[in-house]
This record gives C-alpha cells, structure tokens and sequence, in this order.
C-alpha cells in the first residue's frame, strides 16, 4: 500500500487503529462542501470496515455540541472538517471518559493564552507535519488520508479520492491554478483509480451546466472589458467566432463544445483581455487545471468538482446536509431532485447578497473594509459572499474584507476573507479573528486567507477596531 500524504501515514495508522477497534463511532462532521465530504469519505470508509457509526453535522463546534455528542453512547467521536481549533472543549471529555476522540481536520488548532496548548494523540492534521492546512490539504483530503489508512480486506478506498478533491475546491485550494501539495498525491491516486480527470481547460465556473455567454458573462473572477458583467458583450464576442452557439435554439454548453471549439474560444478570449489591457497574470488564469468526476455524466452539475461543491454548499447552509450527504454517498433520484431545487435557491441567494453588497457598497477602516448585513444575507452563506465581493467593482483586492450577518438575537456572524497576496504580505485572518472576538467575548477561528467568528451583537465596532490594528500590525503598515 502506498501513502497518498506519506508525512501523515503514521498517525493516520493510529487513527485508523483506533476507529476499526471502536464497538460504534460518532462521526460529526461540519455543514459545508468540505465537511460534507469529509463525512462521506469517513462514513463510507467505516461502512466498509463493518464499524458501526451514527452521523451527525454541526454548523459550529461548540462546547454545547460537543456535549451532545458526548451524550451518544458510542466509544469514540471522529471528527472531521473541525475539532483541531475545539480540542480545549474536546479533551476534557477524553480525560472524563465520555468518548476517545479521533481527529480530520486542516483548521488552526486553538491556542491557549496562558499554560499548554489542549492536544489529543490521534490528531491527524497537515498542520502538525508542515503541510498547509488553508492551500494543500483541506478536511477531506485529511479524512481520505485517514479512510486509506483504514484498508480492510483489499479495499484501499481509493476511488474516495474523488471526494477529496470536492472538498479540496469546495475550500478553494485550487485557486492558485490547480490544487498543490499534498493535494497532487490524492488527485494523482484518484486518476490512478479511474474516478478523477486532470485536464487544462477554461477556468470559468460552470463549464458543465451553463449556457456559454452566461459562461462569460459570470466570469467575474477575471474581470474581462467587455465580457465580465456584460451579457451582450459576450453574445457580441461569441458571435464573432466561428463556433456554433446553437443547437435547435439552445445555447449551447462549454462541455457541448469539441476540442478544436474550445481553444478556439479560449484563445479569442485571451487575445480579447490582451487587446483590453488585462494584465498577463490574469490573462493566463483563463485557463487552469481542472478536475472532473468520470462516473457522473457529462453536462451535469456533479461532473465538474467545482460545481458539485456548491450543490454541496446548497444543501448543507441551508440545513439540508442529508441531502448533501446522500448525494456523495452516490444516491441520486430524489436526493438530487431535492439538491438541484436548493441549488437553484442558493445561486439566487448568492447573486442577490452579491447585488446588495454592491448597491450598498463597503465601509473602510485604516486596514480593513467590511460590511454589516444584518438580516439581508443569511449568515451560513455570508462568507461565500464575502469572498465573491473581494473580486467586484468597488471592493479593494489590497485589503481584507469583514462581512458582519446576523446570527441571533444576542450573537452576530463574522465571515472575513483575504487573498493570497495578502497572506504572503502576513496577513492572517485566523489570528485576527480568534483575537479580535476574544477581546469583545466571542470565538472565532479558521485559516489564514478565510476565518470567522461568533460575537455579541453589540460588540461589532469594538471588534472591528481590534480586527483592524491586528491586521495593520500583520501587513506592518
Ligand atoms: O471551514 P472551511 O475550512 O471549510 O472553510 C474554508 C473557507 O475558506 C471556504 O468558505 C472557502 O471558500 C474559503 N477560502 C477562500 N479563499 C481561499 C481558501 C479558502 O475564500 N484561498
Ligand atoms: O458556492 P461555492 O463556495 O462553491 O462557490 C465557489 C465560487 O464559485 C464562488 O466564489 C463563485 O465565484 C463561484 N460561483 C459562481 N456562481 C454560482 C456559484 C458559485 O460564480 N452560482
Ligand atoms: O463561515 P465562514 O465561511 O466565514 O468560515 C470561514 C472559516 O472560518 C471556516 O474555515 C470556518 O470553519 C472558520 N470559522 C471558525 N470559527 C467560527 C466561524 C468560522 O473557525 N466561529
Ligand atoms: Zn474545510
């Protein structure tokens, strides 16, 4: 057997050691694409194994959850997609003996401010073995690194790769042209297994399923003259090439397209952005490494790994993460009827909360720019939004954005987000978020380019005054 993450092998040995020796296991798992297939991969992984398992996911690992599954009467709790920044919550149940846990995650584990960090010996995190957690490995690739380790009779559980790379993407570890690092070994054992294609192609989202100018037209991310945002000029720019658009009157699809169709578009594109002054770096992320799903077919949202992780998102924010759940476990019929309606009111959400943020415009701080929309966004997609905005007209790309919505009636909702860029000018809103909701009595956490945090409702502006010195201090300006 080979190692996807040989770095990980060894604790993930002991990992799986310990769950194929549970009487029953609780997985908990959190409500997002990664999350969601993290739980998949752990659950099909211990169903294989014949280890007996209940299932549960948590929008928020807190000591309250954590209590409830606590009070399930198995011996050990797997958790995946979090539990590393929980572990001080966490570890007084190991030491009183309610469960042993196991943990699948890429989050920052928590740090104390007096006295030692809470560890536990069965932390399976690439953290811990300098493989990054926010880039090269996300909570699925993690529990896949796990589910491989837990091999039973000759099935190496492999063909879960390809849920780990939808994690991977549903956490944008992809953006910097394809995924990286640790990453590589899973995507390299999943096209080994025949259930994952590598190929260069278009980098614009919803290759599989939208009509191709709405192709371009949404392409926000490369912010093309012309193009992004404008849906007659994308009709205008199609119509000049000598492709066929139509087929009995419908627009045809990226994936409807031949080979020989496709550069054809890409290169018209390329030339497109260079006449209108695009700089290069963003004229070569027209294209980028993409990952599709060989068994699911083509022309649907599951093929493409990046429009599968947001029917995940559409179902698992909206309180529906058994529908999710099913849908990577392979069910489709209903299950994907019923992901496929809430997909459709998820774009909606997403596309009116990115309108409104628009409209409404950011407000700046020294270091920072953010915006409150209470009640307008709901607060599980608000983060989405927030990284959506970072690419729109009027929203700064130089400094992180702060999105505030409200959770409940005492507690508001942080989502922030960086970019690469920052993160290597030493941004890291892990820290800004877990320091600056401390000071004002909340929690928080996350990675360095995306974290959030819970708070009292009325803490926002001191809270923002803090999140803003941390960040000046970081970028030292
Ligand atoms: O909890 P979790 O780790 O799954 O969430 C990670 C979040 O970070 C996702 O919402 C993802 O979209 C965001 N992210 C981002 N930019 C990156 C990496 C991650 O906005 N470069
Ligand atoms: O929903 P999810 O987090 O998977 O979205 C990832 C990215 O896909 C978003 O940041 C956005 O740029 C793009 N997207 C889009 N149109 C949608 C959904 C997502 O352009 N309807
Ligand atoms: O909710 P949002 O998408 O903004 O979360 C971004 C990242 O911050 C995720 O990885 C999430 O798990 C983390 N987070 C956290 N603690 C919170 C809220 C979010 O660790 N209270
Ligand atoms: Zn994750």
């Amino acid at each position: 057997m080979s190692d996807p993450v040989p770095a990980m092998a060894e604790r993930a040995a002991d990992c799986a050691d310990c769950l194929l020796a549970a009487d029953s296991v609780v997985l908990a798992s959190h409500i997002d694409a990664d999350g969601l297939t993290s739980g998949a991969i752990a659950a099909t992984a211990l169903e294989r194994a014949g280890v007996p398992f209940e299932t549960t996911f948590e929008k928020q690992l807190d000591a309250e959850a954590i209590d409830r599954i606590a009070a399930t009467e198995h011996d050990v709790a797997l958790f995946t997609d979090f539990g590393s920044g929980q572990l001080d919550d966490i570890v007084p149940h190991e030491d009183a003996g309610d469960f042993t846990p196991v943990v699948a995650d890429h989050h920052q584990p928590a740090t104390v401010e007096d006295g030692e960090d809470p560890d536990t010996d069965l932390h399976l995190n690439p953290l811990l073995f300098g493989i990054d957690g926010a880039a090269e490995l996300s909570g699925a690739g993690a529990t896949y690194v796990l589910a491989r380790a837990m091999e039973t009779d000759g099935v190496d559980n492999r063909d879960l790769a390809a849920l780990a790379v939808v994690g991977a993407v549903g956490d944008m570890q992809d953006t910097d042209g394809g995924l990286i690092g640790a990453n590589e070994g899973v995507v390299a054992e999943g096209v080994e297994a025949g259930v994952l294609e590598e190929v260069t192609d278009i980098s614009l989202y919803g290759r599989q399923t939208r009509p191709l100018p709405k192709l371009l037209e949404y392409a926000s991310e490369l912010r093309i003259p012309g193009i992004s945002g404008d849906e007659n000029g994308s009709i205008r720019f199609l119509s000049d090439l000598d492709v066929d658009l139509q087929v009995d009157g419908d627009w045809r699809r990226w994936v409807d397209l031949s080979f020989e169709e496709r550069q054809t578009v890409a290169s018209a594109l390329m030339r497109h952005a260079i006449s209108r002054g695009v700089p290069p770096e963003r004229v070569n992320s027209v294209t980028t490494t993409t990952y599709t799903l060989t068994a699911e077919a083509v022309g649907t949202e599951l093929r493409d790994v990046s429009e599968f992780s947001t029917v995940l998102n559409a179902t698992a924010r909206y309180e529906r993460a058994d529908v999710g759940l099913a849908v990577c476990l392979g069910y489709r019929g209903d299950a994907l009827e019923e992901a496929r309606r809430l997909l459709r009111t998820h774009r909606r959400n997403l596309s009116e909360g990115l309108e409104w943020v628009k409209n409404e415009g950011v407000e700046h701080e020294e270091h920072l720019q953010w915006f409150d929309a209470g009640t307008r966004i709901r607060e599980t997609i608000v983060g989405i939004i927030a990284g959506m905005a970072l690419g729109a007209d009027g929203v700064r790309r130089d400094q992180p954005i702060v999105a505030f919505a409200e959770e409940n009636a005492e507690e508001l909702k942080v989502s922030a987000r960086g970019s690469g860029f920052l993160v290597r000018d030493g941004l890291d809103l892990s820290v800004v978020m877990s320091e600056a909701s401390a000071a004002v009595g909340g929690g928080g956490g996350g990675h360095d380019v995306a974290a959030g945090a819970t708070i009292p409702r009325d803490a926002r502006d001191a809270f923002l005054e803090r999140a803003d010195e941390i960040v000046g201090e970081q970028l030292g300006d």
